[in-house]
């Protein structure tokens, strides 16, 4: 029956055939297109891993450098979107800002011609040029500055930063940005990544595709989650507190940010790899004090949650990385959309290729016959 197959939140359910990425939750592997998490995130920039995860290939030289330099040539934004920006209350999340303008985007390109390469070439170069632009330009706007304009000499990563500062960031840093963006750019059937597909699957245009991907990421239990974990480690604020804090969340049945995931049931490989890359940031550019107080947290919530299989993902030390870049924390977010971004595209693709709209169904379980009340009798 129907209730039979029915599984809250279509827990283990598949939703698509796909040969973009693979997460072994047991062993603990992420695999884009085959290849490894680690290797990529050891020899590849983030714009060759778009590519790989968009294009299906890994590119050669030349293949990536026209990719490039087609990014680079679109990262500027129209008068219109900034100023629009303008408009938005500075007090607003960057997340709403991003989506609002994500779906902007789409006023001026939405052509929908969907079965030309052409147009579905130039929608992801201007999605994944324009994205960055727009979060960098609303965060410096809501500051009260103008946006930053692209700089063309630098790559993506550093021009992100860039964007941000006014200021060439150090290239270790902008290594270390690169790197977490490639880690953060695709992982399977995740809610957003669910959304972005059905919204794919109407054949709208791919900025409302993008657009309805990020308000999908923004909540708490998804890409929102790393800016809540600074804000946790803010608030336990010493290593003693780490244990009371963990055994006050389990016994309200509270959520520890960052812990915790639908697939893995060890340790997340990109919660190793950003482990690492936050203890490389901090040899170079010097401590950082909520870092004791995050190996313990992980550390208590293993001990007493351990045998569930709840531990770090992927959010759990991004958040710490990104401060010591000096971004503010209520954009780690918009950074997971900038990198995923290219995994959204990449199933978008997909999407079109075997398309059949989503349409699923429902258990009804409300009433039936019930007799109409007249609104002078409703009480
Ligand atoms: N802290 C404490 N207990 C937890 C946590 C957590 N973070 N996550 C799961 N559990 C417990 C949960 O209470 C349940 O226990 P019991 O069986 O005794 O009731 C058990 O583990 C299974 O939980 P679930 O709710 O069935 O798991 P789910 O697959 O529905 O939820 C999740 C996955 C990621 C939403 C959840 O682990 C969570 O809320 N984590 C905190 C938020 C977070 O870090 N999100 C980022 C996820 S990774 C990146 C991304 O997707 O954007």
């Amino acid at each position: 029956t129907d209730s039979e197959v029915f599984k809250e939140g279509l827990a283990g359910v598949p939703a698509a055939k796909s040969r973009v990425s693979h997460v072994d939750g047991t062993d603990g592997i992420l695999e884009y297109r085959g290849i490894r998490i680690e290797e990529l995130a050891k020899s590849s920039s983030f714009i060759e891993v778009a590519y790989l995860l968009i294009w299906g290939k890994l590119p050669t030289q030349g293949e990536l450098e026209e990719f490039e330099y087609e990014i680079r040539t679109h990262r500027r934004i129209k008068y219109h979107i900034r100023d629009m920006m303008k408009c938005f209350p500075e007090t607003g999340h960057p997340m709403d800002a991003l989506q609002t303008s994500a779906a902007a985007l789409g006023l001026f390109y939405a052509r929908r011609a969907l079965d030309d390469p052409n147009y579905i070439r130039a929608a992801v170069v201007r999605l994944l040029a324009k994205i960055p632009t727009m979060v960098a330009a609303f965060h410096m706007i809501r500051e009260g500055n103008d946006p930053i304009q692209p700089n063309d000499k630098l790559d993506y990563a550093s021009n992100f930063l860039y964007m941000l500062t006014e200021k060439e960031p150090d290239p270790f840093a902008a290594k270390v940005f690169d790197v977490c963006l490639t880690l953060h750019a695709e992982h399977t059937m995740n809610a957003s990544t669910f959304s972005a597909r059905v919204t794919a699957s109407t054949l709208t245009d791919p900025y409302a595709v993008i657009a309805s991907a990020v308000g999908t990421l923004a909540g708490p239990l998804h890409g929102g989650a790393n800016e809540e974990v600074l804000n946790m480690l803010e608030e336990i604020g010493s290593v003693e507190n780490v244990r009371p804090y963990v055994e006050k969340c389990l016994a309200n049945k509270q959520r520890i940010m960052g812990f915790g995931h639908r697939v893995y049931k060890v340790k997340d490989p990109r919660a190793i790899i950003l482990q690492d890359l936050a203890e490389q940031l901090f040899a170079k550019m010097g401590h950082d004090e909520y870092y004791e107080i995050a190996v313990e947290l992980e550390k208590v919530v293993e001990e007493y949650v351990g045998q569930k299989g709840i531990y770090p993902n992927v959010d759990f030390y991004s958040g710490l990385v990104y401060r010591k870049l000096d971004i503010p924390s209520d954009l780690f977010t918009p950074l997971f959309a900038i990198a995923r971004v290219a995994g959204w595209l990449a199933h978008w693709k997909e999407q079109l290729s075997v398309n059949k709209i989503y349409r699923p169904t429902q258990i009804y379980i409300g009433d039936h016959n019930l007799s109409y009340v007249p609104m002078t009798e409703r009480v």
